[in-house]
């Protein structure tokens, strides 16, 4: 099993990765957990929004943000003209942990190849990361240096992958907003940002043309 970003196809499919989720007790999570939350959407879309791991509603369901962070989402979605249906939803974890606590870093060295290898089935041109664990971990995937959400959140980044540009941007996690409604703000021009990205990307790649950092 690989677990860094490749160029070309290997036959894999979402399918064939969310089977084996549904079977894997590679860490300790998988005996406390409810459902496996192996990720949802389009094996096609060209955008990807990654979060840390399924909380209790998504433990319940089996589906990634379904509970009051997932509402927030879906709002944000929508306000820049996108469906769930659009996208890619996942997790850097598929199992929840216990109470929600964070995850420990060996559950994410254990179950982070998975999402390695969904994002190498999707090839998508942006990957938003919602919420400092999961943009700490995308950072470090593409050797960049995390500097903390605070700072990193709204700043997209250029990467080489798949044999084009990516590109990444950290957004705070829904969750965080509907613990602290200001942050709200934020977390929805920040989605703005990544509409405007979407429509850049359709046009031309050359995103320091307007001053974004690479
Ligand atoms: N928070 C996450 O990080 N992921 C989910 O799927 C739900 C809440
Ligand atoms: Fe396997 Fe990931 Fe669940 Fe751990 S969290 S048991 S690695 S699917």
């Amino acid at each position: 099993m690989f677990a860094e970003i490749e160029n070309g196809e290997n036959g894999e499919t979402l399918k064939d990765i969310e089977e084996e989720i549904r079977n894997c007790k590679k860490c300790e999570l998988w005996k406390s957990k409810t459902n496996y939350v192996p990720g949802e959407g389009r094996e096609d879309a060209r955008i990807v929004f990654i979060g840390e791991a399924p909380g209790r509603e998504e433990d319940k369901q089996g589906r990634p943000f379904v509970g009051n962070a997932g509402k927030l989402l879906n709002e944000l979605l929508e306000s820049i003209g996108l469906k769930r249906e659009d996208v890619f939803i996942g997790n850097v974890l598929k199992c929840r942990p216990p109470n929600n606590r964070d995850p420990k870093p060996e559950e994410i060295e254990a179950c982070s190849p998975y999402l390695i290898r969904q994002l190498n089935v999707i090839k998508p041109d942006v990957i938003v990361c919602l919420g400092r664990h999961s943009a700490s971990f995308i950072f470090d995937l593409f050797g960049l240096e995390f500097r903390g959400i605070s700072r990193e959140r709204g700043e997209v980044r250029k990467v080489r992958a798949w044999d084009k540009d990516v590109f990444i941007i950290p957004v705070y996690h829904p969750a965080a907003a509907l613990y602290k409604p200001p942050l709200k703000e934020v977390l929805k021009r920040d989605f703005e940002k990544i509409g405007n990205l979407l429509k850049l990307k359709r046009k031309t790649p050359t995103l320091s043309d307007f001053g974004f950092k690479s």
